[in-house]
């Protein structure tokens, strides 16, 4: 039986896009039906899309002698799957604050299976305090963003805003839909680890746990299956193809990991563990007192060492990841070597936008054979999706 996608076009620019879009399920065996909001029929013709779609455009709640006068309510059920390209500024924040004063919002909200929207807008809008914040709304209930990429936009500006291509946005939910499995499997470790010193205190670091959701992601949506063991984080993660274990500790991370690694083909180590871990942690909490308190800290086991010089088969790719403030390429190259590792993604604190708590990335791939890739200042996403290419062309080459 055909799937059914159902796809939202709002008013932007790029809403002539998603005429492709239309095109690229219809070829692929999909049916498609398409809910447009009035401004984005200012940009494409409602006779265009529905010769396109080969289904009758759905447009205005009010209009008499329609099939079912509910007709926002029957689509949403109706659809395996919606996707809103484009997706406006305003389309995002009517979403993300539960407003339905037309067509495709009010659809919006009656859907409940598994959603897309690929945002498009100038960058200064899409740097917009209020749009990142709605942007982050949505991810966090499970909406799946489809980042735009840089690049010339329509308003003769440069910048981030353009919408994903349409055969990229087709793929990424034609695999998602087919949970199109590539036979590889990959562990992937995220976040930080908390060390407990008392019933309730631990030490810590800063890492969101954000570049190893979107390496999982990134191989998932290549239909690499994943196992993705993180550190405590509000993340949240929803692709069928990733299988998430979530630990606190160093210690626990390690047995996890070494329980998974033997079956995979690629493990990728994101996670920020704890380098030290106390000598002795109580399980009451320590009362405050006027003396000093001294805690006694003992090293951890290196996870990615001891999986990296342990490896299952000679096939398996091992990447870790280092994050230097001084000599960072020759440190980085250095861990390479001792840790026996296929390639090394540096970070460096002294970047502006890199590393940890931030939602950007800019980090140099080195490989076993020192080559070096630099990915320039990106999204997260877009900083994994390259990782990710990278170490499947070296498995396809069989480097
Ligand atoms: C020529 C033109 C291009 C536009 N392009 C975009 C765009 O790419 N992204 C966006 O968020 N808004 C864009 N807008 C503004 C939206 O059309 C406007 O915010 C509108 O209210 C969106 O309505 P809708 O979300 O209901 O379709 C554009 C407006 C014009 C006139």
């Amino acid at each position: 039986m055909k799937k059914h996608v159902l796809i939202g076009i709002s008013g932007g620019i790029a809403a002539y896009k998603s005429l492709t879009l239309i095109r690229s399920f219809v070829k692929n065996d999909y049916e498609v039906k398409v809910v447009a909001t009035d401004h984005a029929l200012e940009f494409v013709t409602p006779l265009t899309i529905e010769t396109l779609s080969g289904n009758k455009l759905y447009n205005n709640m009010f209009q008499t002698g329609q099939e079912r006068t509910t007709e926002h309510i029957a689509l949403a059920q109706w659809a395996d799957v919606f996707v809103v390209a484009p997706a406006t500024a305003n389309i995002i924040g009517k979403y993300a604050h539960g407003l339905a004063d037309d067509a495709l919002s009010t659809t919006l909200l009656a859907y409940k299976k598994i959603l897309f929207m690929a945002p498009a807008m100038n960058d200064a809008m899409w740097d917009n305090e209020a749009v990142q914040a709605n942007l982050k709304i949505l991810q966090n209930r499970g909406v799946k963003i489809l980042e735009p990429g840089s690049g010339f936009l329509a308003c003769n500006s440069e910048g981030k805003g353009r919408m994903m291509e349409p055969e990229k946005i087709f793929e990424a939910i034609d695999n998602y839909l087919c949970g199109k499995n590539s036979g590889l499997r990959a562990l992937v470790s995220a976040g930080g680890t908390q060390e407990p010193i008392d019933a309730v205190r631990y030490i810590g670091n800063r890492s969101s746990g954000l570049m190893g959701f979107c390496l999982a992601e990134s191989l998932a949506q290549k239909g690499v299956q994943v196992d993705l063991i993180s550190g405590p984080t509000s993340l949240t993660t929803h692709h069928p193809l990733i299988h998430r274990i979530d630990v606190q500790t160093a210690a626990d991370m390690l047995q996890a990991c070494q329980m998974v690694a033997s079956q995979v083909d690629i493990i990728i180590m994101a996670a920020a563990v704890a380098d030290y871990t106390p000598e002795h942690a109580v399980d009451y909490k320590v009362k405050k007192t006027d003396a000093t308190w001294q805690i006694h800290l003992k090293p951890t086991e290196d996870i990615l060492k001891t999986l990296s010089l342990h490896r299952a088969n000679d096939r398996q790719i091992v990447v870790g990841f280092a994050l230097e403030t001084n000599d960072e390429k020759e440190n980085a190259i250095k861990k390479l070597k001792t840790k026996q590792l296929d390639m090394i993604v540096l970070n460096s604190l002294n970047d502006k936008g890199a590393g940890f708590s931030t939602s950007t990335n800019k980090v140099l791939l080195i490989d076993k054979n020192e080559q070096v890739i630099d990915i320039p200042l990106q999204s997260k996403q877009a900083v994994a999706e390259e990782i990710v290419s990278q170490i499947l062309k070296k498995i396809n080459h069989h480097e």
